[in-house]
């Protein structure tokens, strides 16, 4: 009888995820939950946005078939999305777009696309990245390598170390960036660094891949793709995976897109084909429902309205959790070395702790955050900022 199966070697779970089901099995009542990047109220839910809730009503009664549509997904939703990242601008024929089971599906994709465009591709990623950057390139087996991304002194981009190592990047290598609300660090890259990054990525014809999982929760939805939009114009050649599942809080429909920007018609029309066919050999068609909903909700003017706003009223409570979250730990500390997370954008900072600072913050005083110490703000309230404030002031 065969044990094939038995003799898997253990799967360390990834860390986020990890994380997530240990909170869920801590019995603490006051546990305070800052490791899952998912955005929360101050009643700690995370909430169905209102004009997904209506686009869903209005689903239910219009939708008469769930036949399939296309391996590539929607067209207006793939049209819809293309806009909202990258704006009217750019011609149609030079976008390809693949609509994917979230915005993790569209950096698997894209990897994919860009490695069989180029066998000798390495993967660029900022130090640090969100987990599952790593391990979705390991598994790929593509070489990896790392740009110095965050400077941990002022809580900001380091500029110069991220120019000067991807300044050693060959040519067909694909830089992986994140659109904005930088993932750990919350360290965004300002205008002219998007201009000289774009400079750099032509002179050394690097591929850039944007993960964008947080457009609208930074500055603004124009706002946090005025980088990425910038270096679509400047680029031949581009790639974006765009995530619906914080924008619209539609974490477990699975909504996302790659846009693949082209140099020319002609190879619009091959990426096109690949993208299809990549779908249809990992999974065949795409997740719809959510799809659907975002459609509806960006091209009707109401529900748009009314996403924006709840969108903004989410933004502005991320900024407004940053800015007591640094009073309450100037009150605690009676100093200033943490004024850096009022500065970040998006829902996640690094606090700086050792790991096993964070063990201790875990086990002794039920604050939960990712073990490289990143916090997501939004799993902070206005009762829990002074609590968690305490306890790492008393740890760190
Ligand atoms: C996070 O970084 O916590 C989120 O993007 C959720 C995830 O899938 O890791």
């Amino acid at each position: 009888m065969s044990n094939l199966l038995g003799g898997l070697p253990t799967q360390e779970p990834d860390k986020i995820i990890g994380l997530m089901h240990q909170f869920a099995a801590d019995p603490r009542p006051q546990k305070i939950d800052l490791g899952v990047g998912v955005y929360r109220t101050e009643d700690g839910k995370t909430p169905i946005m209102r004009a997904v809730k209506e686009a869903e009503r209005r689903l239910l009664d219009q939708q008469d078939t769930k036949g399939y549509v296309a391996l590539s997904g929607d067209p207006a939703f793939r049209a819809a999305m293309a806009d909202l990242v990258l704006g009217p601008d750019l011609p149609a024929d030079l976008v390809a777009a693949l609509a994917t089971p979230g915005g993790t599906g569209a950096v698997r994709q894209g990897l994919e696309l860009a490695v069989r465009a180029n066998a000798d591709a390495t993967v660029w990623l900022s130090a640090p990245t969100w987990p599952n950057h790593w391990s979705i390139a390991e598994a790929m087996g593509l070489p990896v390598r790392v740009y110095r991304y965050y400077d941990s002194a002022t809580g900001q981009l380091d500029q110069s170390g991220m120019m000067a190592d991807l300044d050693g990047a060959r040519a067909g290598d694909i830089v992986l960036l994140h659109g904005c609300c930088h993932n750990p660090t919350g360290a965004d890259l300002a205008s002219q660094d998007w201009q000289s990054l774009s400079d750099l990525c032509v002179r050394r014809g690097l591929i850039p891949l944007v993960d964008l999982a947080y457009q609208g929760l930074g500055k603004g939805v124009a706002e946090d793709v005025a980088g990425l939009r910038q270096m679509s114009t400047a680029l031949p050649e581009m790639l974006i995976a765009a995530s619906g599942s914080k924008s619209f809080g539609l974490y477990r429909e699975r909504v996302g897109v790659l846009l693949a920007i082209c140099a020319n018609p002609s190879a619009k029309q091959r990426t096109a084909e690949t993208m299809d066919w990549l779908n249809r050999l990992n999974y065949a068609f795409p997740p719809d429902h959510g799809a659907r909903l975002v459609t509806m909700i960006l091209s009707d003017p109401d529900l748009r309205q009314a996403w924006e706003s709840e969108l903004s009223g989410m933004r502005n409570r991320l900024h407004q959790l940053r800015l007591a979250l640094v009073q309450a730990l100037r009150d605690e500390t009676g100093g200033t070395d943490f004024d850096f997370i009022a500065s970040q954008q998006g829902m996640f900072s690094l606090l700086g702790a050792t790991p096993e600072q964070v063990v201790t913050l875990r086990e002794t005083h039920g604050v939960y955050m990712v073990g490289d110490s990143r916090i997501n703000v939004a799993g902070l309230t206005e009762m829990t900022i002074p609590i968690a404030a305490h306890a790492i002031a008393a740890v760190l």
